[in-house]
């Protein structure tokens, strides 16, 4: 396990015009997704598409299925049908898709044709940007010390016959495999240390001016909450990481203040004095997937070539317990003067969020969008297949929720009414860090937070209930989803959204 930073894409191809047969004979193996109501017609234009027409009508297969059969040329050839249905969203045509790669990519093919017929109305994505998404994330590389690291599945080259984004897909999954990737990495690996490190490179490639912010420097700036978290942890290499990306200046286009990422970076959370038990410490090397959803959106937005000015804002922590732990009832302030009592050690992700939220507000950006695996009840409260988003802009939400349908990345809002910080009322601080009998934490958790953001800045908080799950979701069969570039890379370039954050800007 020696590379820190993912590699690896097969040639990609567009083939113009409907299958040919020539094609065909060049091909290790196919896949076809069809709208299910028209799928006999569409398959007539298809060289040797009877017997899957024969096939298709004797199992009497509907929407949502796929059937695998393979096709009479020189060498039978692989093949892969999915049904979509009329209705189905983005999120069912990914989940059918990643349903027909991972059948195929089991035969190992090299040269894989996918075939989605250009219908009228192609969306964005389009059939064949689904199909190819989910080819490119189940076939990824993936950290591995193995010995025998086992065969390689990706296709080295695949052509596209249909409509297609190839490089806005491309850029998409580039981004989802690097936060992926570093999500999976073991902690003994990455750490706030090691993970500058990695950064740096990820920042020479993709020209990033990349700005460190080291425990003196938050001491010097007040950063008291986070430097509390940080405290516990034997090394002093915890860390608030500014990424910058902007656009290559066009003439007469004025850039304007960036949109702001931001990621909890706990490489992990042991729960702090308030020690968690086995098996809910087990996934805490994952704590650091906000901040790998926020590296890997500005690297997919940054080889889309998005035309406005990004900052990702990396809070790189651990949560560990030693004799400098922070400690129940400590009462620390904030870079922006709030204080706060602390209620749980294992609160630890509002507590590095404050200070990185009060910094970010400074630097005045045109909208904070921040990710953080950040309560367990936010999970109880959804479930693993959606996220939860909060947002001070009621005008934002339909945007919010708009993005997460057509990414196939799912959030839904939630609310957070301001007579919930009745209940933050500290006998002795400013602020409660939370309650200890955790209702709703998901809603306190953002109140808290919502503290330490500037009234005047529009702000969207993603609690990643969607960040591990068993199975996989959607296109993705990696439990380790990379839930959050999809739903952010669309919300960011959707112009509706630059507009209502433009609009919301100072009506606090
Ligand atoms: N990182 C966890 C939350 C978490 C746990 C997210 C499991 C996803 C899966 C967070 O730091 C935490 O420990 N939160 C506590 C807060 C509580 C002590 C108020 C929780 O959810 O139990
Ligand atoms: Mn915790
Ligand atoms: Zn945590």
């Amino acid at each position: 396990m020696k590379a820190i930073t993912p590699s690896g894409a097969p040639v990609l191809t567009a083939v113009n015009g409907p299958p040919r047969r020539a094609w065909l004979d060049t091909l290790d193996a196919l896949l076809i997704l069809l709208p299910a109501t028209r799928a006999q017609s569409l398959l007539g234009t298809l060289p040797l598409g009877a017997s899957l027409t024969t096939e298709m009508r004797r199992l009497k297969l509907k929407a949502g299925a796929t059937l695998s059969v393979a096709l009479p040329t020189q060498r039978p050839l692989r093949t892969v049908l999915g049904l979509v249905g009329d209705e189905a969203d983005t999120f069912q045509i990914l989940t059918l898709a990643g349903k027909m790669s991972r059948e195929i990519v089991t035969t190992r093919p090299q040269r894989l044709g996918i075939w989605t017929p250009d219908l009228a109305q192609v969306s964005n994505p389009s059939h064949a940007d689904a199909v190819l998404a989910a080819i490119l994330a189940n076939t990824e590389t993936r950290p591995s010390a193995k010995r025998n690291p086992g065969p390689q599945q990706r296709p080295t080259h695949i052509d596209i016959a249909g409509p297609v984004s190839i490089d806005w897909t491309l850029a998409l999954e580039r981004g989802a495999h690097l936060t992926r990737w570093l999500t999976q990495l073991p902690p003994n690996l990455l750490n706030p240390g090691s993970y500058q490190k990695a950064l740096r490179t990820l920042a020479t490639r993709h020209g990033w001016k990349m700005t460190v912010y080291t425990e003196p420097m938050l001491k010097r700036l007040g950063a008291g909450a986070f430097l509390a978290v940080t405290q516990g942890s034997a090394r002093r290499d915890a860390a608030l990481v500014r990424l910058q990306y902007r656009p290559v200046k066009r003439r007469g286009k004025a850039t304007g203040a960036p949109l702001a990422l931001v990621g909890k970076g706990l490489c992990f959370d042991t729960g702090g004095l308030n020690l968690k038990t086995a098996k809910s410490m087990l996934g805490m090397h994952g704590d650091m997937g906000g901040s790998a959803v926020a590296v890997g959106t500005l690297a997919a937005l940054t080889e889309a070539r998005f035309d406005q000015p990004v900052d990702a804002w990396l809070a790189l922590a651990e949560n560990r317990i030693g004799p400098n732990s922070y400690t129940q009832q400590d009462v620390v302030t904030a870079a922006n003067g709030v204080s706060i009592q602390v209620m749980h050690t294992d609160a630890e992700g509002r507590m590095v969020l404050a200070d990185t939220l009060a910094l970010v507000s400074r630097t005045k950006p045109a909208c904070i969008i921040d990710f953080a695996t950040l309560t367990g009840a936010c999970v109880v409260a959804l479930g693993d297949r959606l996220a939860g988003a909060f947002t001070n802009r009621l005008a934002l939400r339909d945007l919010i929720e708009g993005a997460g349908r057509r990414s196939g990345e799912r959030v839904w809002t939630l609310p957070q009414p301001a007579d919930y910080d009745d209940d933050l009322e500290s006998p002795v601080a400013d602020l409660l860090q939370c309650l200890i009998d955790g209702k709703a934490d998901h809603i306190y958790a953002t109140r808290f937070l919502s503290h330490f953001v500037a009234a005047d800045i529009p702000w969207i908080h993603v609690d990643l209930s969607t960040a591990e799950r068993v199975g996989g979701l959607a296109h993705v069969g990696n439990t380790c989803t990379g839930f959050g570039v999809r739903f952010a890379s669309y919300l960011a370039t959707d112009a509706a959204f630059q507009d209502a954050v433009q609009n919301t800007r100072n009506v606090a």
